[in-house]
């Protein structure tokens, strides 16, 4: 293609990209799939690689740089973020507002309405219309820099549309949409990881990563709403005109606002905004109440902390009075026991809410929460159900204290208490729920991946007396699976296969599927990587273990004592007889070839597996495994979205190739 029609091409996918995340974000109406959209960013990444002249720091391949992080630099804000006086109370919003026309006596004042937008606050500065810096509040003096992880989310242009103020200053929200909280959420307990409280934990957790990558699947989102600092000419005057000019600029903003000139019609717009809230992707805990003219808010300024011409009004978060019908005990993985609250089904937020978790017995019995009483049920966030107290009124006298069993509900056998009281055990390793919760695990894609073995299957083959411990996966026989309940000729060849084929599962898998206490998916990976087989992790002493990468001194205990468990020992022996996979026995000394033998990998970019997996391939076969490029370097492997590390490769003349030129290679 000649030159002047690339950069015609350059422009053109720019255009088109641009326009679908508009349509993707502002209008939720995608005309395109995310396979297409990856299709277009994929061909104007290609150009702008081969063209590094046509490279534009608003180009859609710039939101997402590649890097890692070390850290995050502090930035200073032009204006200090500050935050909102708060109030539960319609009385004091009402006295707010005759206070502030006390200071601007015989002035009419109009006043905006918004959503109190329950993210975590964003600075943008947009120089000459570009992206130059996003920023969190920190202590709204200096906060952190995240415009690397700001820059993958969408919806914020890297360029503003139209004629703009030399230098702008933005604040806004980061949220995590509701939506995919849930999916992340649900991801997470699978993968063994603890669940985000809320999705304001998850959108700050989110913003703090240190791979822009990884950010960039989470799915953040962002609202604007106000103004810090601006430099030349142009901007707007009250809250009302702000919000429409941030729209044309192509920003994000609250979804919908009020306007109102007294007490009655800031009411009625706080009354409406709380029918109206739970239609928002984001969570809304409150309405922000502020004068609409900035000359207004001049003249009666602010104090150390917050503005005097603004303030939220919170929600009660919602509420229910139901029936506690029965406190059930679950047993988890490792034995813990959970009391369950069984509600009378009540609607709360918008869903249907018939079971609580009730944390642990001394909750119970601080909260004084009996079998019959009526109790409040509040969703936390607006998400998680909880019970949060008693009618005490309602008591009849007939209602039930409740104690954890001393004995397992699930084998029967006598639970441990810790001394604290908050957690009771269940110590029988051979107990029919705890078996079925650790197969769960075991079997989970995050884990061994086994396919078919969910939740029913597992709960067929523990209640039909074929599994009684893990291993025993192993040493099912097609004509005891083919006997249960829905399971046909071909679903039973499957199943097998499936359990079969786990067998040749990478070490960390296993590690991960054994659900020791406290070790997730990504310790795994780095004890797998440094130990390389289970015996060797098995033997290794606490100070050993502790001294991995991302492993404390909990979980090197933790480790320890799984394996020195004489009841583990059993469970690993019977694994390595059932002939898994539980690493290379000495790496140098059987190595599956030596194909790659006295090269160096550097890896980069997403490729198809996880990293750890393809280095220990290349391991395997000879070579050595670099985090950084340098002329020593072999050959860098190439994934998708190859950002730093490949502009170094290609500067040292480092040879650069994908997956499949390595699987060729290693090909027999
Ligand atoms: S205006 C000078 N408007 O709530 C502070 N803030 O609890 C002006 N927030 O710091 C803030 N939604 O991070 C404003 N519509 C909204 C908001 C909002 C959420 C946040 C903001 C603020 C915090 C105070």
């Amino acid at each position: 293609m000649p030159a002047s029609h690339v950069s015609t091409h350059v422009r053109d996918l720019r255009r088109e990209i641009s326009h679908h995340d508009k349509l993707y974000y502002d209008k939720a109406a995608p005309e395109i799939t995310d396979r297409e959209y990856d299709a277009l960013l994929r061909e104007l990444r290609d150009l702008e690689d081969a063209h590094p002249d046509l490279r534009a720091s608003d180009s859609p391949t710039q939101r997402v740089a590649g890097r890692p992080l070390e850290g995050f630099r502090p930035v200073r804000h032009r204006a200090p973020m500050q935050s909102l006086e708060n109030t539960y109370s319609l009385e004091e919003a009402d006295a707010f507002m005759a206070r502030v026309e006390k200071l601007l006596p015989s002035i009419a004042l109009r006043w905006t309405i918004e959503p109190k937008v329950d993210g975590v606050a964003l600075s943008l500065t947009y120089r000459d219309g570009l992206l130059e810096r996003a920023a969190t509040r920190g202590d709204g003096t200096t906060g952190d820099d995240v415009t690397q992880n700001v820059r993958t989310i969408r919806s914020i242009p890297l360029k503003l549309d139209g004629p703009v103020p030399a230098l702008l200053e933005i604040r806004g929200e980061v949220y995590l949409p509701k939506k995919k909280f849930t999916a992340l959420n649900a991801g997470r307990e699978k993968e063994g990881e603890a669940p985000f409280a809320n999705p304001r934990n998850a959108a700050a957790g989110s913003l703090k990563l240190l791979d822009a990558a990884v950010v960039a699947r989470r799915g953040l989102d962002a609202v604007f709403y106000g103004l810090g600092a601006v430099e030349g000419r142009g901007a707007p005057e009250t809250q009302s005109e702000l919000l429409r000019w941030l729209e044309k600029l192509g920003l994000p903003v609250v979804p919908k606002f009020w306007e109102a000139d007294d007490t009655q019609g800031v009411r009625e717009a706080i009354a409406q905004l709380e029918k109206l809230r739970h239609d928002f992707a984001f969570e809304t805990d409150g309405a922000v109440l502020k004068l609409d003219a900035f000359k207004r808010r001049e003249q009666v300024g602010s104090t150390s902390k917050a503005p005097r011409w603004a303030m939220a009004y919170k929600y009660e978060a919602e509420r229910a009075r139901t029936r506690l019908n029965d406190i059930t005990v679950q047993v988890g993985r490792t034995g813990t026991l959970t009391p369950v609250a069984e509600l009378e089904p009540v609607p709360i937020a918008g869903s249907r809410v018939a079971r609580a978790t009730l944390h642990n017995e001394e909750e119970i019995a601080r909260k004084d929460i009996r079998i019959g009483d009526w109790v409040f049920v509040e969703k936390a966030g607006e998400v998680i159900p909880a019970v949060v107290g008693v009618d005490l009124k309602a008591r009849t006298g007939r209602e039930k204290k409740f104690h954890l069993p001393e004995k397992c509900p699930s084998c029967g056998s006598q639970v441990s208490r810790d001394p604290d009281l908050t957690a009771v055990r269940c110590l029988n390793p051979d107990c029919p729920a705890q078996i079925r919760r650790r197969l769960e695990h075991f079997a989970a894609r995050g884990a061994m991946d086994i396919e078919g073995l969910g939740e029913a299957m597992v709960d067929q083959l523990v209640t039909a007396g074929l599994v009684k411990a893990l291993p025993d996966i192993y040493a099912l026989r097609a004509e005891e699976v083919s006997a249960l309940e829905r399971m046909g000729e071909k679903s039973t060849t499957n199943l097998l296969a499936g359990i079969a084929g786990s067998k040749k599962q990478p070490l960390w898998r296993l590690l991960f599927g054994l659900g020791i206490l406290h070790v997730g998916a990504a310790a795994a990976r780095k004890l797998a990587g440094k130990f390389h087989t289970l015996e060797k992790l098995a033997a290794a002493p606490t100070a050993e273990l502790e001294s991995t990468e991302d492993v404390g001194a909990v979980m090197a205990q933790s480790i320890h004592d799984f394996f020195h468990a004489p009841h583990n020992q059993k469970l690993v022996e019977s694994l390595r007889r059932h002939g898994l996979n539980f690493g290379q026995h000495d790496e140098r000394a059987a190595p599956a070839s030596q194909e790659l033998a006295g090269e160096t990998w550097v890896l980069t970019g997403t490729l198809s597996r996880p990293r750890d997996e393809i280095a220990e391939l290349i391991r395997r076969h000879g070579g050595t495994v670099s985090g950084s490029v340098s002329k020593k370097t072999s050959y860098l492997l190439a994934g998708e979205e190859a950002g730093s590390k490949l502009e170094k490769a290609q500067s040292l003349g480092v040879s650069v190739v994908d997956e499949a030129t390595l699987h060729g290679r290693l090909a027999p």
